[in-house]
């Protein structure tokens, strides 16, 4: 099979989905009286710049697969990318990655300044909970997605991925360590994303765990396909600059066993990823399909 056919349905689904998503990051997107207008552009700005937007796609597919209409997921999915794009705008911070170029634009504290780019982070954090505590039906539906969404990017698992994965800038480590940093950075949002869509399928233990694993394999597979494509991916494509994790002195797949046995590695994880799915009752073949799409991927 060639690998456009391999990811037809995965992209059939997300040209599908994506401007219902992006239709209801606007809405969310608009504060109301209280928020400066400059805090609500900055905000606008990291969210709404054009992303894949492949965590709600994956708490859509999700929904799915467990049986419900994705429609009833999509504040769960708004939520997660609300929290994905914060963690952008704060990785791209001078403190942190010190970027200048994101989803193709300039990052948030260039086109604005340095506080407003935190504050616009902080408040997306925050809408995030709003939304799922507010829009998410049942009130007992809401708490479980929020405390999901909470660990998935607290301090034990994003946050401390993140705080990690500076601390080992410009020193040795080891496969085991690069692992663990990629797999809360990256993988915990991943796998997050599908368990709060399987949520509103009310997916049993069993699918939530096999669900877990998958998103645990694609996690780690996306993060060493992001660290190959700083290597070898073209800006125009990526909409961020080339070379940065190699100038910071990044622990990366790449830094650490090469371009050729990275892409090795995501590929096995992706075969990993997709065997686990086999035995879920659903009809998987989106999910099969966006496994592929994240190895084959180009931005
Ligand atoms: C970038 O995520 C940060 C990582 C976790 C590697 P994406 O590659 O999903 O970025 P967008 O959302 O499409 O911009
Ligand atoms: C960031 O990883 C992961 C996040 C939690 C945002 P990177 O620092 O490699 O992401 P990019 O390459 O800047 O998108
Ligand atoms: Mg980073
Ligand atoms: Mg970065
Ligand atoms: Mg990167």
């Amino acid at each position: 099979m060639t690998s456009q056919s391999k990811t037809g349905c995965f992209r059939q689904f997300a040209d599908q989905m994506r401007p219902v998503i992006e239709a209801h990051l606007d809405r969310y997107s608009r504060f109301g009286r209280g928020c400066p207008d400059r805090l609500q552009a900055a905000i606008r700005h990291g969210l709404l710049a054009p992303g894949k937007r492949l965590r709600p796609l994956l708490v859509l597919s999700a929904a799915s697969i467990c049986g419900s209409s994705p429609a009833r997921a999509l504040p769960a999915a708004c939520a997660v990318e609300m929290v994905h794009a914060y963690s952008l705008v704060h990785d791209d911070l001078p403190a942190m990655d010190d970027d200048d170029l994101r989803r193709g634009q300039p990052t948030c504290h260039n086109a604005f300044d340095e506080a407003t780019a935190i504050l616009a982070g902080d408040a997306l954090l925050t809408r995030a909970f709003e939304i799922l505590a507010h829009d998410v039906k049942p009130s007992e539906l809401a708490q479980r997605c929020c405390l999901e969404l909470a660990q998935a990017a607290g301090a034990c698992q994003l946050v401390g991925g993140q705080s990690d994965d500076l601390a080992a800038e410009q020193r040795a480590g080891d496969l085991a360590t690069l692992e663990r940093i990629h797999e809360r950075k990256t993988g915990a949002m991943l796998v997050a994303s599908l368990r709060l869509g399987a949520f509103f399928g009310a997916a049993r233990d069993e699918q939530l765990s096999h669900l877990s694993t998958y998103g645990n394999r694609l996690g780690l597979a996306f993060q060493i396909v992001d660290d190959l494509l700083d290597q070898t991916g073209d800006p125009q494509q990526t909409g961020k600059r080339s070379g940065q994790d190699t100038q910071r002195g990044k622990l990366t797949f790449p830094s650490l066993l090469g371009v050729d046995a990275s892409r090795r590695r995501a590929r096995q994880l992706v075969e990993e990823a997709v065997s686990v799915l086999s035995s879920l009752p659903g009809d998987a073949s989106i999910l099969i399909s966006l496994a592929h799409y994240v190895v084959e991927r180009n931005h």
